[in-house]
């Protein structure tokens, strides 16, 4: 195992109607002027939005709000987010949604009290301070809620980037898993896509004897595939939101990923597809990560069988292990396929045309040096290969 830092200071509130609380946590993290930040609307209709605004009257505390966040969240809507604050007051951001929603308010939390632009964030430089940031969790998904990180898209040239930081961590974050039962169906299998992504990204290591987290991951992998199928039929079971809600945390707040070298290519290459695109990003990694396991799989077959033996249940063909691999990488296919998410380009809406981009831009655009991925190191021509395995 590497040596590591861990510091993940969120306060997380778990369980039904929690969120008639958020003006309570408000007031103990400092709160007295707060933007109350959300998306399309699926607050409002279902209600939320009111019973949030109702907890922060009963505190006393007032706010102004900005809604309209797009998934993929732009960054115009951070610009305005941050006149507002300044303009206003404001000391403490709420996000109530998705991850976008989440994301955004980080970008604005982080914006109002920075000089420059807040887009330097989002090209490399750390974000040390934020205003304080509070969420109201309402599809399980990005892992933003626990999570140092946000990811903006910035209109001119559709650049999909991320920015990172100790500061961009929520100081709370109110999670009812009741919140989610209105999710359409495909928003559902996105954020399990999402979820499992996160823990595949961190389960492709070249660091040795990491038992602990590899533990860890494949539990979170388990109960994700025992839980998934169960919430696609019932959408209104709460027991099975509840597991995915917290695994959907646990994945990418970093404790399974401590002391051990990460991949993210599979990120990287997702979110060329959905800036261009503007697919939902669980529904992009379903088609890119499945890709991106054949392409490497020859680089550690025995962990490759170890996830097909261990979480698939696949058996152990010790003459010859790449079968075990394989059948893993089958495994995951099925089980995407059955929860309703797309297997290649057309699915997904993107273009053959568009790889050299793409691959281009994955590899270079983020100020990269030409080769992304922790486990495997990507060229572009490794990367437009791949993204052919996805036609
Ligand atoms: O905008 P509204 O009307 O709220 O509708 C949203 C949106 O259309 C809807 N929705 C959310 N909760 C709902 C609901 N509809 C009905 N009932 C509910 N309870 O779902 C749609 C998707 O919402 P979004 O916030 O975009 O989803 P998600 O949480 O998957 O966030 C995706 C974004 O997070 C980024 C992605 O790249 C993408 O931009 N990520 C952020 C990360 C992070 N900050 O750590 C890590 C991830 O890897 C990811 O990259
Ligand atoms: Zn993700």
């Amino acid at each position: 195992m590497n040596n590591f830092t861990f510091y993940a200071p969120t306060y997380f509130v778990f369980g039904k109607d929690q969120e008639n609380e958020t003006g309570k946590y408000v007031k103990r993290f400092g709160g007295s002027k707060v933007l109350i930040h959300y998306g399309g609307g699926s607050v409002v209709r279902s209600g939320l939005l009111g019973r949030i605004k109702a907890s922060l009257d009963q505190e006393k505390i007032s706010y102004v709000e900005l809604g309209g966040v797009k998934p993929n969240p732009r960054s115009g809507l951070v610009y305005e987010g941050i006149e507002l604050c300044r303009k206003e007051n404001v000391d403490f951001v709420l996000a109530v949604g998705g991850g976008s929603t989440i994301d955004s308010a980080k970008a604005i939390a982080a914006g109002t009290i920075y000089e420059g632009d807040f887009w330097d964030f989002y090209s490399g430089k750390p974000v040390e301070k934020a205003l304080p940031i509070g969420t109201v969790l309402t599809i399980a998904a990005a892992g933003s809620e626990g999570s140092p990180d946000s990811v903006i898209t910035k209109e001119e040239g559709m650049l999909k980037r991320g920015a990172s930081g100790e500061g961009l961590r929520p100081a709370f974050s109110i999670l009812n898993p009741a919140l989610t039962q209105t999710l359409p169906p495909y928003q559902t299998a996105c954020g399990i896509t999402d979820i499992m992504a996160h823990l595949f990204e961190r389960y492709f290591t070249t660091t040795k004897e990491v038992e602990v987290t590899d533990r860890m991951i494949e539990g979170l992998l388990m109960t994700m595939i025992h839980e998934g199928p169960r919430v696609i039929a019932d959408p209104d079971n709460y027991e099975a939101r509840a597991n995915i809600m917290w695994a959907g945390m646990m994945a990418h707040n970093n404790s399974c990923g401590v002391g051990r070298v990460q991949d993210w290519a599979s990120h990287d290459m997702e979110h060329e597809l959905s800036a261009l695109y503007d697919c939902a990003h669980g529904a992009g990694l379903a088609v890119v990560f499945p890709a991106w396991m054949i392409y490497n799989y020859k680089r550690d077959v025995m962990r490759f069988a170890q996830l097909a033996v261990r979480v698939w249940g696949c058996s152990m063909d010790f003459a010859n292990p790449e079968n075990t691999a394989l059948a893993g990488i089958q495994c995951l296919r099925n089980y995407l396929k059955s929860i309703g998410m797309p297997g290649n380009f057309a699915e997904l809406g993107a273009k053959e045309e568009d790889i050299p981009q793409m691959a281009h831009t994955a590899a270079f655009g983020n100020g990269g040096s030409g080769a992304i991925g922790g486990f495997a190191r990507l060229t572009e021509e490794d990367i437009a290969n791949i993204y052919r395995l996805m036609l």
